[in-house]
């Protein structure tokens, strides 16, 4: 990224070709180094003397980009690893992503390159950028150039990266370093994010994103980078999910999108929805300081968007608050007695740039204001440029302040406002067309902050059950049955100590009877096969049974029912549960995934899961912090809690479980699948169990070792978890 000399491999005598826009974007953008055009015809290019090999330069070459026809691409890597080049961006096309030829032939760069102890950026990408005035790299195709200033972008489409430098270019967007990264045959992203930690002039990382190629490591320096500089996401292919075939509700419903969200919220990573938002988060996060909490104060000089500025930021989790009594009256003081001095402030239409530049001053001083949010149509007697240059004064002195606020504008009626937008762009107060494009980019800020303040918590550790657990999957293999049978999930789930309501195998109908006498009436019987996983889709669990001539008559029913969807007597047995009445039904979940490893699950139980899908995923392991998090993040938690007049369960419990679970994802990679759902949580930790379980072996994956003191197969007995001590 800072070259001290240039040579651009198929610079072209044809003008608008790809090598020459390559050579003329480098000459244009002020290269200061020398540049080597490469043509093997031609001695002159412009007004460059061009040479037929890069080993042929008079000069040492620190950077070529390649822009030639895909077959020749190899010679010239060798001719660039004679003349030492140390860097190559290949933008030609043709490799991996037009099938296993081209895979192939991707395959010989990335050896040949490093073998010569070269690195490439690509094939099949754009180019890239170093916008810093002492290095002036345009080594891209692309047409115009953004202004310098603190962002690294990575794009994986060389197509979307055109776009992004073009309108940072209009939105005054200081781009410092931009890197197409085509097919990642060699750099990656995650290397870009390693080389921009160093770098003290990227402050904030902008990603365009198709596919990670090494997630868990993303999720790493991820978690560590942006906690200093805050990376910006906005991830393409949402639509994957439920592409693979799985028989849990926790496979089925971890579909890449929710890994991605899962991914990204577990490293604060903020994630843009679109493009469009990726820019206008960036524009805050670039111009304005970070606020100190969620508590924003809205001026406009028009009621209606200042109210649809208040439901967007109180629907994206930020407070529109009442103004402190001396704030109050110091507005109602200052404004007309029409206007209305609560939060939001509508200076309404007669608002001049001083009362602009006062009001935004008092409100934003206000110690019950963290950011402010200007929404301002420019009015028919007011000049809105002279607004613009107010505000953006005041901005500038907010930003210097002992404690710093942002502000944020909303300047609507885009003909009118051309002007002030360009004003305020100059101040560097990010502003939107929209007043909900404006709560969103603050809302990311918010969110951001919160993440970096917030505690890391830790992952505790429980005794570990892995020996019994290997021991019952070794049992299973060679049953030849992928999923486990009642008596041996019940053995894993005590392994690990998560709880599981008494659960009796009659096996024939014959013994039903003398296991519920056992188990004591109320109970539920429920079928047993291997053949049959989803017990309640065919009707194969019936709740609440209180005598033996209730047993009697719903079993003869349930044969029946059973026998009319092609299972026999005899082809199925019968678990008996203890009827546990009231709880409220919750589902916990493993399932794994190739690239990103296991992860858990938690959400609304009970047969409407798939429907409902209020579920939350997160990457094992979790931090006890995390699965406290999961539990409170699900739109039903509040049920969890506690209706008016009830007691909330205990969520304690449940969190502990999900620990539990996490351990158990971890340390057993054969279990490819389990649902626990329902999982009953009562505001008594004892009672809180899974009262059905389904678990599925898988090939299975990398083995963590486990501390040989825990390795005794012994978990805790079932009901009885004590938190034990956190490490
Ligand atoms: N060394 C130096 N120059 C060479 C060599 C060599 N070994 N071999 C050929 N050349 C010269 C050619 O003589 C030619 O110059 P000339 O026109 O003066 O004779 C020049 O290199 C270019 O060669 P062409 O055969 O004209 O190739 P062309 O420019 O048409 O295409 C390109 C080359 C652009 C690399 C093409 O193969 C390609 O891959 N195009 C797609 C690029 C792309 O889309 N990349 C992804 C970008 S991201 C996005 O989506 C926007």
């Amino acid at each position: 990224m800072r070259p001290r000399s240039i040579a651009v491999v198929g610079t072209s005598r044809k003008p608008g070709s790809i090598g020459r826009e390559v050579l003329t974007r480098l000459v244009e953008g002020g290269f200061r180094g020398p540049l080597y055009p490469i043509n093997p015809a031609v001695d002159v290019i412009g007004s460059l003397r061009a040479y037929p090999t890069v080993t042929a330069c008079p000069g040492p070459v620190d950077l070529a980009v390649i822009a030639v026809p895909r077959d020749k691409v190899l010679a010239v890597l060798d001719d660039c690893a004679a003349a030492k080049v140390g860097g190559l961006v290949v933008i030609t096309s043709g490799f991996k992503e037009v099938g296993p030829a081209g895979a192939a032939l991707e395959q010989q760069l990335v050896e040949r390159v490093r073998r010569a102890g070269m690195r490439m950026v690509g094939p099949n990408c754009m180019g890239v950028l170093n916008s810093d005035p002492a290095i002036n790299l345009n080594a891209t195709f692309a047409p115009g150039r953004p202004p310098s200033g603190p962002i690294g972008f990575i794009s994986q489409s060389g197509a979307l990266g055109m776009a992004v430098l073009d309108f940072a270019q209009s939105r005054d967007l200081g781009i410092g370093m931009f890197v197409s990264t085509g097919n990642k045959a060699d750099v990656s992203g995650n290397d870009l994010l390693e080389y921009w930690e160093q770098d003290p002039s990227i402050r904030l990382i902008l990603m365009y994103v198709e596919s990670f190629g090494n997630p868990l490591k993303f999720r790493e320096l991820a978690e560590r980078i942006g906690r200093e500089k805050p990376i910006v996401v906005v991830k393409a292919g949402r639509t994957a999910a439920g592409a693979r075939a799985a028989a849990s509700h926790t496979g089925a419903l971890a579909g890449e999108d929710a890994l991605c969200d899962a991914l990204f919220h577990q490293c604060g990573v903020i994630r843009a929805q679109t493009v469009e938002e990726l820019f206008d988060i960036a524009l805050a996060f670039a111009h304005q300081p970070l606020p100190g909490g969620n508590r924003v104060g809205i001026v406009t000089n028009s009621g209606g968007p200042g109210i649809m500025l208040a439901d967007a930021c109180e629907m994206l989790g930020l407070a529109v608050p009442e103004f402190s009594p001396e704030t109050a009256t110091a507005l109602r003081e200052l404004l007309p007695e029409e206007a209305s001095v609560g939060n939001p402030v509508d200076m309404i239409a007669s608002a001049t740039e001083e009362s602009f530049q006062r009001v935004v001053g008092l409100v934003a001083a206000d110690p019950q204001v963290d950011a402010v949010i200007v929404v301002f149509l420019p009015p028919v007697l007011t000049d809105p440029e002279r607004v613009a240059v107010r505000l953006g004064d005041l901005a500038d002195r907010l930003a210097s302040g002992r404690t710093p606020k942002p502000i944020l504008g909303c300047v609507m009626g885009a003909r009118r406002a051309a002007g002030s937008l360009a004003e305020l762009q100059k101040h560097r107060v990010p502003s939107y067309a929209f007043p909900e494009s404006a709560a969103k980019a603050l809302s990311a800020m918010v969110r951001y902050q919160a993440w970096r303040k917030r505690p890391r918590g830790s992952v505790p550790r429980f005794p570990s059950g892995r020996l019994q657990a290997e021991q019952v999957i070794e049992g299973v293999r060679q049953a030849g049955r992928e999923w486990l049978s009642e008596k041996e999930v019940g053995s894993i789930l005590r392994a690990y100590g998560i709880p599981m309501v008494k659960s009796v195998s009659a096996g024939a109908r014959g013994a039903v009877a003398d296991a519920a006498h056992g188990v004591g009436y109320p109970i539920v019987i429920k079928i047993s096969s291997p053949a049959i996983i989803h017990k309640a889709r065919v009707g194969g669990v019936i709740v609440d049974i209180r005598t033996d001539e209730e047993l009697r008559l719903k079993l003869d029913d349930l044969e029946k029912r059973l026998a009319a969807q092609g299972f026999e007597p005899g082809k199925y047995g019968f678990v008996v549960q203890p009827m546990l009445p009231g709880g409220r039904e919750v589902i916990m979940g493993l399932s794994r995934t190739p690239k990103m490893g296991p992860l858990v699950m938690f959400g609304l139980g009970g047969i409407f899961v798939e429907t409902v899908k209020d579920i939350v995923f997160r990457l094992a392991p979790i931090t006890d912090r995390e699965a406290m998090e999961m539990i409170t993040g699900i739109r039903a938690y509040p049920i969890l809690k506690g209706l008016p007049g009830e007691a909330g369960v205990a969520v304690q419990t449940l969190q502990e479980m999900l620990l539990r679970l996490s351990q158990m994802a971890v340390e057993v990679p054969e279990i490819a699948e389990l649902d626990l759902n329902p999982v009953l949580a009562f505001p008594e930790s004892d009672r809180c169990a899974a009262v059905d379980a389904r678990i599925r072996v898988g090939s299975g994956g990398a083995r963590v070792p486990v501390a040989p003191s825990n390795a005794t197969g012994d978990g805790p007995p079932p009901g009885k978890m004590d938190i034990p001590p956190r490490v």
